[in-house]
């Protein structure tokens, strides 16, 4: 696996405007090479429901990324990746311990307990949107034995975080020894686990199954691939199972080498990672050039591709009306989250600083 230096990758149509949303990684389209290798796929005929040579060698790629063997599914969206592998680590009488702010507890519509049949989403409080390793201990320990309260029977930690900060690999490993002492499995949400493998400098391995982590979802959708994400099994007695499970919820794909090509093509030539590079080193970019203007607080530095900042609100207003878009005051009045992708290129970070710039009342440094 080579770590390469930044691209600036431009899908067709995105050379001429620059691009106004920071809204969040799903605005991008995809990656060419991955378009491409869906056409290539589409020649001749070939076996369906995952049993063709590409979805195979999709698996084999995975076992060697991984550094050892490894069960794969794949599925079209994050939420079934989550839900269908926290379903298979979870009873119905269980809880899974994630923290209060996670997309499995906040943005899943209730899917995980719906796959789960029924199972509790139990919060569990940390800095940064990670959870507190003191919390989880005492929370692996609840009510465990008593009849009358769900079991905990999985964590599930989020790698990078909805708010862009990263797990460091003795944090996971911490959870994983947690999870370890209280017979508890570990899913790891990773939708952008690229961007959290880049910032860290890790190995796919070093952040997963060494750490202790059981199911992976890997994500691929933020970073460059129309519509497909895996489910990794560190544990591989899960995979039937989880076979079962995902044709039950409707997410067997009888074309499954379409599927196959984009993860396929998304792993060729390290693309994965240099799309991730690219949309961190956004980020940076941005914030390096927000911190050099008086009025306004860049909160914290982003570890993946996800800043937080606080503007007066005379300058979202002006940011706004000219076309930009961007989330505010979800996180405090005047806090805007701005996300940066793969496809997000320094002359759309940088047209975004000078028209900060040009915004009323706003002086640099
Ligand atoms: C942390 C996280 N997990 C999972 C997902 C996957 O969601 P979807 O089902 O929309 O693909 C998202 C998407 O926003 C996310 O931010």
């Amino acid at each position: 696996m080579q770590l390469t230096a930044n691209h600036e990758h431009m899908p067709p149509g995105h050379e001429t405007r620059p691009a106004l949303g920071f809204s969040s990684d799903n605005i991008a389209g995809a990656s060419p090479e991955v378009i491409e290798a869906i056409a290539a796929s589409n020649v001749g005929q070939a076996a369906p429901y995952g049993a063709d040579e590409i979805t195979a060698r999709v698996e084999r790629k995975f076992s060697e990324l991984f550094e050892r063997e490894v069960s794969v599914l794949l599925v079209p969206t994050g939420t079934a990746a989550n839900a269908l592998c926290l379903a298979a680590v979870t009873p119905p009488w269980g809880s899974v311990l994630c923290h209060p702010s996670s997309h499995v507890n906040n943005d899943e519509c209730g899917a995980p307990e719906f796959f789960t049949g029924a199972a509790k989403l139990v919060p569990v409080d940390g800095p940064s949107a990670k959870i507190g390793i003191e919390a989880l201990r005492a929370a692996a320990r609840m009510k465990v034995g008593d009849v009358h309260s769900v079991q905990p029977s999985c964590v599930s930690i989020t790698q990078a975080t909805e708010v862009g900060s990263v797990y460091s690999v003795d944090e996971i490993a911490a959870i994983g020894d947690v999870c370890k002492s209280a017979s508890l499995r570990l899913h790891m949400d990773g939708s952008r686990f690229a961007n959290a493998l880049v910032a860290l400098g890790c190995t796919p391995a070093e952040m997963t199954w060494k750490a202790g982590v059981d199911a992976l979802s890997f994500g691929a959708t933020k970073n460059g691939v129309p519509a497909a994400e895996a489910i990794v099994l560190f544990d591989t007695a899960l995979a039937r199972e989880l076979a079962f499970r995902r044709k039950r919820a409707g997410h067997l794909f009888s074309k499954m080498r379409f599927l196959s090509a984009q993860i396929d093509a998304y792993l060729r030539d390290d693309l994965w990672l240099r799309n991730a590079r690219q949309a961190n080193a956004m980020a940076r970019r941005l914030m390096l050039g927000l911190q050099a203007f008086t009025c306004i607080e860049v909160q914290g530095e982003p570890q993946a591709n996800i800043l937080f900042c606080r503007l007066p609100s005379a300058l979202i207003d002006a940011l706004l009306a000219q076309g930009f878009t961007f989330y505010r005051d979800r996180w405090g009045p005047g806090v805007v989250r701005l996300v940066t992708s793969f496809a997000t290129t320094s002359a759309d970070v940088d047209h975004f600083l000078d028209s900060v710039r040009r915004a009323v009342g706003c002086n640099s440094q």
